[in-house]
C-alpha cells in the first residue's frame, strides 16, 4: 500500500519539493530523509487507520457529503477536560445535532501566559495539560470514529511559541535551528519589509519584527526575529527543506494520534518575499501542494483544512487552482460567504452579497469544498473590496465603517450587540466581535422592556440565526457550528475583565458551554414562549441540519451558483445536481417579499415543496411569499 500510494503523488510531492528547494546543495540528503519519514510513519501507523485510510481512498468525497456537520469548541470550554468530551450526556448532544466531525480548538501544548487562545505552540507532540494526555487524545479520536466522527485539530504552519524547543535553540545561536526561523542582526531588511506588510495585530502587537537583546550563546547579542502576530509566536523559515520535514513529521505523528482533518492555521504568510505583502505567494501554494501529497503518501485519510482569511479571488487557490487544482486543500474557510451574510442582514439587501459570491468565486471545485461557518473564534475583518462595493453603487470605506458601527449597535436602529477589535486609525479599518446571537440581535432583544415589542424582537432574531444556519447548511461546503450558537448563546462579558483573557476582545465570542441551557432547551422544546428562545433555536438548528442530510443535492460536487432574484433584498442560488436542481432563496430583510413563480420555474423549479419545512408552499397570484428573514429549498 505504501508503495502504491507513494507512486500515487510522486509527482505532487517531489515535483514540487523539487522547485522549492531543488537548487540546495543539501537537496538530494533532504530526500532521503523525507522518504525515511513517511515510511517509519507509516509503518507506526495503527491498523484501525490504515483501514480509514483504505475505505476513504474508496469513498474520496466523504467529505464533500450533505451528511457531514461539524462542531467547533476549545475543550476546557466544551466541558473541561478531553475526558469531559466522552460524558454520555455530550456525546449524545453532538449526535442529535448530526454532528460527524469535531474541530477541538488548538489542543497541543502552547506556551504558559499568553498563548492566542493556544495558536502559540511550544510542543506538537505533547497535549494542553489541562486537557490531558496525548494518550486521552489518542481514546477520544477513537471513541468519535466509532461513532462516525471526523477529529479535526489545528496544526500551526506559520510559527511556534518562542518557548518551543527549536526557537529555544536558535536563540542560543545554534545550528541549525536559527535557519528554522527569519532571525536578523539588524533592522534594516526588517524595515525594508515591513513597507509593504499589513500589521495583523496593530493594537496588541504592532508591527511584524521583534527585537531582542538576549540572543546567542551567552545571551548577549542583538537580533530582530520575524513576529507576524505577536511578540512570542516566531515565524518559522519555510525556505528551508528541514522546516518542511520538521512539520510533515509532526503531522504524521498527530495523524497516527487519530487526527483526520489537520487545520493548518494562518497558510497565507508562509514565504516571505521583499517588496509584497507576504500573502499567498505563489510559494505557499508549492509547499502546501506537497504537504497534501505528503499525507496523502503516509496517512491517506486525512484531509487538509486551511484556513486563509484573504480576499476572495487570493482564497480559492487554497483550494487548488491552476497546476494545483485538486491537490491542495480539501476544504477552506468560505470567509467571504459568513463576511456577506452579516454585511447583507445590516443592510438589508442582498446586492453586494449577490456581486461577490457570483463574480469571484468559481461555481464548482473539484475534489475540495469548503468550510462555511457564521461565526468562529475570530473577529470578523470587514473584507470587502472597494471595487466591488463600488460594482453596486456603495463606497467601500463608508460600508465597511457602517458594518463596524452597526454590529457595536451604535448605528441608530441596530439591534446587534458587539464589539470593535483592532481599530486602525491609520488605515480606518475596524473589525467586530461578538457571537451569533448577539449579532443577530438577541441580546438587545432580552433589554427591551414593552412585552410586546420584545417577543417582536426576540423572533426577528431567532429567524436571523435560522437564516444564517439555513444558508450554510445548503450553499456548499461543511457547515461548520460554532458551539454554543445551537443554544443561541449571547456575548460573555466576563472575558473582558478576567486577566486571562482581557488582552484580546476575540473571547468575548469565546463562551463557556452552558450546559443547563442545553438541558433546559431539550425540556422546552416546542413550548413557544420568551424562555424557551434557546429551545427554539436548538429546535431549529438541529431540524436544518437533519434537512440537508436528506438533500443528496447539497454535495460539494456540485455547482452553486449564484442567481440574480427579482428582489435584491433575496439572495438565492441554485445547487444543480444531475437528477434535479435545488433552488435556496433566503429573505435577507425584515420586509414580506414575493418572488415571482415564473422566474422560480425558469431556474428550473417544479416541485413547489420547501425541502427545509418539509411542507408544501402555496403560490398565491403565481407568486411566492416570502416572509421576514425567511429561507426555502426548492427542488
Ligand atoms: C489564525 C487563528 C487565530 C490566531 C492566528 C495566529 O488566524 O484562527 O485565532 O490568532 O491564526 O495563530
Amino acid at each position: 500500500m505504501f508503495a502504491l500510494r507513494f507512486e500515487r503523488s510522486r509527482q505532487d510531492l517531489f515535483g514540487m519539493l523539487e522547485r522549492l528547494y531543488g537548487h540546495r546543495p543539501d537537496y538530494a540528503d533532504f530526500v532521503d530523509a523525507l522518504t525515511t519519514t513517511l515510511k517509519d510513519n507509516w509503518r507506526r501507523r495503527p491498523e484501525d487507520l490504515k483501514w480509514l485510510d483504505l475505505q476513504r481512498d474508496l469513498e474520496p468525497d466523504w467529505f464533500q457529503r450533505s451528511d457531514q456537520v461539524g462542531y467547533v469548541f476549545y475543550i476546557d470550554r466544551f466541558n473541561g477536560d478531553l475526558q469531559g468530551i466522552l460524558e454520555p450526556d455530550k456525546l449524545a448532544h453532538l449526535a442529535d445535532l448530526g454532528v460527524t466531525y469535531v474541530h477541538l480548538m488548538p489542543c497541543l501544548k502552547p506556551r504558559d501566559g499568553h498563548n492566542d487562545g493556544g495558536y502559540s505552540v511550544q510542543d506538537y507532540r505533547e497535549i494542553n495539560p489541562l486537557y490531558g494526555t496525548m494518550d486521552d487524545l489518542e481514546h477520544v479520536a477513537s471513541v468519535l470514529r466509532e461513532r462516525g466522527i471526523s477529529l479535526c485539530i489545528d496544526l500551526v504552519l506559520n510559527h511556534t511559541a518562542k518557548e518551543h524547543e527549536w526557537a529555544v535553540r536558535a536563540r542560543a545561536g545554534e545550528q541549525p535551528y536559527t535557519d528554522y526561523y527569519w532571525i536578523y542582526d539588524d533592522d534594516g531588511l526588517p524595515n525594508q519589509y515591513e513597507e509593504t506588510l499589513v500589521e495583523i495585530f496593530p493594537d496588541q502587537a504592532p508591527g511584524n519584527f521583534t527585537r531582542y537583546d538576549d540572543f546567542g550563546p551567552d545571551g548577549d547579542q542583538t537580533k530582530w526575529v520575524w513576529t507576524t502576530f505577536n511578540e512570542h509566536q516566531w515565524d518559522l523559515n519555510w525556505a528551508n527543506p528541514w522546516v518542511f520535514l520538521e512539520i510533515v513529521d509532526v503531522a504524521l505523528f498527530l495523524a497516527n494520534k487519530g487526527a483526520s482533518v489537520l487545520r493548518l492555521d494562518a497558510v497565507a504568510f508562509m514565504w516571505k518575499r521583499l517588496g509584497t505583502r507576504c500573502q499567498s505567494e505563489p510559494e505557499v501554494h508549492m509547499i502546501l501542494h506537497a504537504f497534501r501529497a505528503a499525507t496523502r503518501i503516509a496517512a491517506a485519510g486525512v484531509i487538509h483544512l486551511e484556513e486563509a482569511i484573504v480576499s476572495p479571488e487570493e482564497m480559492i487557490p487554497y483550494l487548488g487552482a491552476g497546476e494545483h487544482t485538486a491537490k491542495e486543500g480539501n476544504l477552506a474557510y468560505h470567509n467571504s460567504l459568513m463576511v456577506q451574510f452579516w454585511s447583507a442582514l445590516a443592510a438589508q439587501n442582498a446586492q453586494l452579497m449577490t456581486h461577490v459570491l457570483g463574480t469571484h468565486f468559481p461555481p464548482a471545485i473539484p475534489n475540495a469544498t469548503y468550510a462555511t461557518y457564521l461565526r468562529c473564534h475570530d473577529d470578523i475583518g470587514w473584507a470587502i473590496t472597494d471595487s466591488d462595493a463600488a460594482a453596486v453603487g456603495l463606497s467601500g470605506l463608508a460600508h465597511r465603517r457602517f458594518l463596524a458601527d452597526y454590529y457595536t449597535g451604535a448605528f441608530a436602529g441596530s439591534p446587534a450587540r458587539g464589539s470593535l477589535f483592532q481599530v486602525n486609525p491609520r488605515t480606518g479599518d475596524a473589525r467586530s466581535n461578538g457571537s451569533t446571537a448577539s449579532l443577530a440581535g438577541l441580546e438587545a432583544a432580552l433589554e427591551v422592556q414593552r412585552t410586546e415589542r420584545r417577543q417582536y424582537a426576540i423572533n426577528r432574531a431567532v429567524d436571523r440565526i435560522l437564516l444564517g444556519h439555513a444558508l450554510i447548511a445548503s450553499y456548499g461546503g461543511i457547515p461548520l457550528l460554532y458551539m454554543g450558537d445551537e443554544i443561541a448563546m449571547l456575548n460573555d462579558y466576563d472575558q473582558l475583565t478576567d486577566p486571562a483573557t482581557a488582552g484580546d476582545g476575540r473571547w468575548i465570542q469565546r463562551p463557556f458551554m452552558d450546559w443547563d441551557r442545553v438541558e433546559a432547551a431539550r425540556d422546552r422544546a416546542g413550548a413557544g414562549d420568551e424562555e424557551s428562545v434557546a429551545a427554539r433555536v436548538l429546535t431549529g438548528v438541529t431540524h436544518i441540519l437533519r434537512r440537508r442530510k436528506a438533500v443528496p443535492e447539497f454535495h460539494g460536487d456540485y455547482a452553486t451558483d449564484v442567481l440574480h432574484p427579482p428582489d435584491e433584498r433575496v439572495f438565492a442560488f441554485a445547487r444543480p445536481a444531475p437528477a434535479a436542481t435545488v433552488v435556496c432563496l433566503f429573505n435577507m430583510s425584515s420586509d414580506h417579499l414575493v418572488i415571482d413563480g415564473r422566474w422560480l420555474r425558469e431556474h428550473g423549479v417544479s416541485d413547489f415543496h420547501d425541502l427545509l419545512s418539509d411542507r408544501a408552499v402555496a403560490l398565491h397570484d403565481d407568486e411566492l411569499r416570502l416572509l421576514p428573514y425567511s429561507r426555502i429549498w426548492l427542488r
